[in-house]
């Protein structure tokens, strides 16, 4: 142990997350292929050098045999990660239940489906005890590794009962936690049964953040409304305790996707896409496969654009990758299947006997900035495409169609303008979010609409797009993940010392 060697060590960060950012896959009874993802959190968090980060988490597997979970342990500790191990049972209602068909749509504002409304009210206390079932499992893991003096970062609206799981075990600990999705309006947190004991958990932590302030403003609204709370300037009050509540946009690691494009295989992969779409305009969405992704809408906006513009049905070309996500929950099979048939009905409409106007490709993905929980059955092929084709395919691209719903903070456009050094491609965006100032910025649930901006960017002379183009790089170097890590994390530990300081007084 360096600290009882008395060796200087850095400030220990436990990172505590629904999903390591590792992917396992048993080979045999006793060993592991690990894989690990590099986008995301991770690169963020090996940017900020005066930590010593360690993660927490599900390895997104099923292992309930004492010599499996041993040397999975194992395994992952050479990566710094800590498994929490969860059964099918406890899978199935706290990930794929209550976070991924409660939560999730409800703070995307897309609320239950009619027809499961009755039956998920019904369901909603098993799965909320689920829940908070597996946010003790997470509390335990930590708390078994915890020292004095480390800080410890909880992740993402699978992990809101957390803070206070954690405060119980030690009121000293240094608790923040941080939403990647919207946080709705309190009119919308209001129907959720459980609304004020999520809260109410939350508020435990010692700093709470959002990736903007309007999420920041709809969670302390939340509080004052459904609690009684007071509101101030810093954050949520409650009988003297203050809750630090603020905005902590996340950005992308650009320089890696700068420099991976000076790369032999890189260029190898933009020669061979350059060739193979030669005399066509390419644009690109790259999505999870996902409600809130509005990938439907602009597939059918893209139908309306080729409806109206026969001469441009030959010269352009939509790649569509789609990465396939919790595929036990039936609105993403649903969902699935409606992708499925829109494209092969425009396909049919629009292909010749030589092209077609969409490509959907399904990817299982290691690279982008999550990993996927993926059924890899339910995938005809199942592949991954690498950052060098990804970066190439950034740099190919025309015009990137990044027309979410409602989404956290949407880092495919970060990556794709990261990427536009030479091209420079007009993105069209729905959630204006940090981007705006540079992007033709849409509603994603006006097919006229995007049809009209996708003729827009498609004609649109160079001095303008490289115009837009600079005001959307100077946004994306200048605002990284390392930077947005190392803002929450300084700001946890201070915050911490107000704390204190206030207890000394
Ligand atoms: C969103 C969430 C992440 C999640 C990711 C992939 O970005 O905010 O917490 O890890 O989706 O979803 P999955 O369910 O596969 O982990």
């Amino acid at each position: 142990n360096e600290r009882q060697e008395g060796r200087p060590s850095k400030q220990r960060l436990l990172v505590v997350a629904n999903r390591l950012p590792v992917s396992a896959v048993r080979r045999s009874v006793d060993s592991w292929q690990l894989e690990i993802s590099v986008g995301g959190l991770v690169s963020a968090l090996l940017g900020v050098k005066e930590f010593d980060a360690r993660w927490i988490g599900w390895a997104g597997v099923n292992v309930s045999d004492d010599i499996g979970q041993r040397t999975l342990t194992k395994s992952l500790a050479e990566k710094r990660c800590i498994p929490v191990f969860l059964d099918e049972e406890i899978v199935q209602q706290y990930y794929n239940g209550y976070c991924n068909n409660i939560l999730w749509p409800l703070f995307h504002y897309l609320g239950l489906p009619q027809e499961d409304r009755l039956a998920t009210t019904r369901s909603f206390q098993s799965q909320f005890d689920a829940y908070k079932k597996a946010n003790q499992l997470f509390a335990d893991v930590v708390n078994n590794i915890y020292q004095e003096g480390d800080v410890v970062w909880c992740h993402d609206y699978h992990l809101m009962f957390l803070p206070q799981c954690l405060k119980r075990y030690n009121s000293n600990m240094k608790v923040g936690w941080f939403l990647h999705t919207p946080f709705p309006s309190s009119e919308i947190h209001r129907t959720l049964p459980s609304r004020s004991e999520l809260l109410r958990s939350v508020l435990a932590a010692d700093l709470v953040g959002f990736h903007t302030y309007d999420y920041a403003r709809h969670f302390v609204s939340a509080c004052t409304r459904i609690l009684g709370f007071e509101g101030t300037p810093e954050g949520v009050e409650n009988q003297g305790k203050l809750t630090r509540v603020a905005a902590f946009p996340i950005g992308i690691d650009s320089e890696r996707f700068i420099r991976a494009l000076e790369l032999p295989q890189v260029q190898d992969h933009i020669k061979e896409l350059k060739e193979r779409f030669a005399g066509r305009k390419v644009m690109l969405g790259v999505d999870r496969l996902d409600m809130i992704k509005g990938i439907p809408q602009k597939i059918l906006a893209f139908e309306k654009f080729l409806e109206e513009n026969p001469n441009w049905r030959d010269k352009v070309v939509l790649l569509q990758i789609a990465v396939p996500t919790r595929t036990d929950v039936s609105e993403y099979q649903k969902l699935t299947s409606q992708v499925h048939e829109i494209v092969g009905r425009i396909n049919g409409r629009f292909g010749t006997l030589t092209a077609v106007p969409i490509h959907h490709l399904l990817y299982r993905d290691y690279e982008f900035g999550f990993i996927t929980s993926c059924n890899s059955e339910r995938l005809l092929n199942d592949r991954s495409l690498d950052f060098h084709a990804l970066c190439a395919l950034y740099a190919v691209t025309d015009v990137a169609l990044v027309t979410s719903l409602r989404d956290g903070m949407n880092l495919v456009s970060y990556e794709f303008v990261a990427c536009q050094a030479s091209k420079k491609g007009v993105l069209i965006l729905s959630a204006a979010q940090s981007l705006g100032a540079g992007a033709i910025l849409v509603n994603p649930w006006n097919i006229t609409e995007v049809a009209a901006s996708i003729g827009y960017a498609l004609n649109m002379p160079a001095d303008e797009r490289e115009k837009r183009h600079q005001l959307n790089f100077m946004h994306v170097t200048s605002h990284t993940s390392q930077e947005w890590a190392a803002t929450f994390v300084s700001e946890l530990n201070d915050t911490i010392v107000e704390a204190q300081l206030r207890t000394c007084q």
